[in-house]
């Protein structure tokens, strides 16, 4: 690995601004580049098998009925392309998948938000104020921390168990101590990047908590509908929507490009919630809301989800069974009941970042370093490695599985041949 450069240099992590450029906020000044963009864009060159992106499976869009219910709403509602409030006919569709997932509400309760991204960046507002304490785990999606970032927060962070998820005891050390976070974040089901779900009795002990110290939870859901091994566990939003904020999202069962998804949250606080969104971007849009829900009015969601799940099942287990004839006795890796994502530990003090280089250039196979993924990104200031630098985080539900068996062959042998290993 001597005379090999990182695909990204650390160094130029923190953005630069030249003389002359007008003053910048200080949180804006202190802004990194997104390592996961970055390495997202050096992976898509054409060529390049990537287990990479968080992509759903583009032959799976359900693009016939939608064109169908597009064209029905232009051509029958008026208001579909101006300017209006939330569509209350597609709230009561949500309150339905709502209780599917075991969660009761009512559709006052429901906030449509432009993609479950959008919800954080909103709660981010609601909740801190400057250099407020935010709780996160230490391998987390990158999006909460751009959410959060503007209010320079103080990252407190926890450990995750890759079998039953976040460290509850070390949030409730913390609360105990008299630490007041303004929200703990929580992927509770089909953790990414690591994959891991959340145990019952675990889910149970951080509502407990959260409710009993008065700290909001926001639970960021977006996998929970792609569940492949039996039913899932209740979100926690179903064991209290008063200190649980629950967001849900069109992107991963219908399409990203949508934008178009929701948050749970009590009634009192949507007026705010909608100032909040207004600043940001006035509405979602009225095209959208009533094309999807045209889309859910004709039933069409149900089979479709049946049809990812069993897709993505099938490319779930031949990732795992790749992994297991091509990977070294020596790494482990988590065993996801749903969502998109399998979380990779390599045996020794291996730099996946130096790995994904190797990777693409020989092997023409990509995937995403888990250094991305730290809570705590100040080692990649300083250019120390960090914890997860022998991580790697591997979507399975972009790729066919005979792809996904070719591609893990070919990322097994890199990792040997670093290795000396099989
Ligand atoms: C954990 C998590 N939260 C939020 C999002 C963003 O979802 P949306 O497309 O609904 O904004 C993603 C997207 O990959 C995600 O993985």
């Amino acid at each position: 690995m001597k005379n090999q450069q990182p695909l990204l240099h650390r160094d130029t992590f923190r953005l630069e601004f030249g003389a002359g450029e007008p003053p910048l906020a200080h949180w804006a000044q202190q802004m990194k580049r997104s390592m996961l963009r970055e390495m997202l864009a050096v992976v898509a060159r054409p060529g390049i098998l990537s287990f990479a992106g968080g992509l759903p499976a583009p032959e799976l869009f359900p693009t016939n009925e939608y064109a169908q219910v597009t064209a029905h709403v232009l051509a029958t509602d008026p208001a579909a392309l101006q300017y209006g409030p939330p569509y209350v006919p597609l709230k009561r569709h949500i309150v339905h998948l709502m209780a599917e997932r075991g969660v009761s509400c009512h559709e006052e309760q429901v906030f449509l938000t432009s993609g479950a991204q959008q919800g954080l960046d909103i709660l981010a507002r609601l909740f801190l104020d400057p250099g407020s304490p935010v709780i996160l785990e230490e391998r987390v999606y990158t999006g909460i921390q751009q959410a959060v970032a503007p209010l320079e927060p103080q990252i407190l962070t926890v450990t995750t168990d890759l079998e039953t998820g976040m460290d509850v005891e070390a949030v409730a050390a913390y609360l105990e101590q008299g630490t007041r976070p303004a929200l703990i974040y929580v992927n509770a089901d089909c953790h990414n990047p690591l994959g891991v779900s959340l145990s019952l009795e675990k889910r149970r002990r951080l509502v407990e908590l959260a409710c009993r110290y008065g700290v909001p939870i926001v639970e960021d859901d977006p996998y929970g509908f792609l569940h492949y091994d039996g039913r899932a566990q209740p979100p926690l939003a179903a064991f209290d929507n008063r200190c649980v904020f629950y967001l849900g999202s069109f992107s991963k069962i219908l399409a990203p490009a949508l934008r178009l998804g929701w948050m749970v949250a009590p009634e009192a606080l949507i007026p705010k919630l909608t100032v909040i969104k207004e600043a940001n971007d006035l509405e979602s849009s009225a095209f959208t809301q009533r094309a999807v829900c045209a889309y859910l009015d004709a039933g069409h969601l149900p089979a479709h989800v049946d049809d990812l799940c069993r897709e993505y099942r099938r490319r779930r287990d031949a990732m795992l069974a790749a992994l297991e004839r091509y990977f070294p006795a020596e790494a482990r890796w988590t065993r996801p009941a749903g969502g998109m994502f399998i979380w990779v530990e390599l045996p020794g003090r291996l730099d996946t970042v130096a790995l994904l280089k190797l990777a693409v250039e020989r092997e023409k196979v990509a995937f995403i370093p888990g250094t991305a993924f730290c809570a705590d990104q100040r080692p990649l200031l300083t250019g120390e490695l960090c914890r997860a630098a022998h991580c790697l985080r591997l979507n399975f539900s972009n790729c066919t599985p005979e792809r996904i068996e070719d591609g893990v062959r070919r990322l097994g042998r890199i990792v040997a041949s670093e290795f000396g290993h099989r």
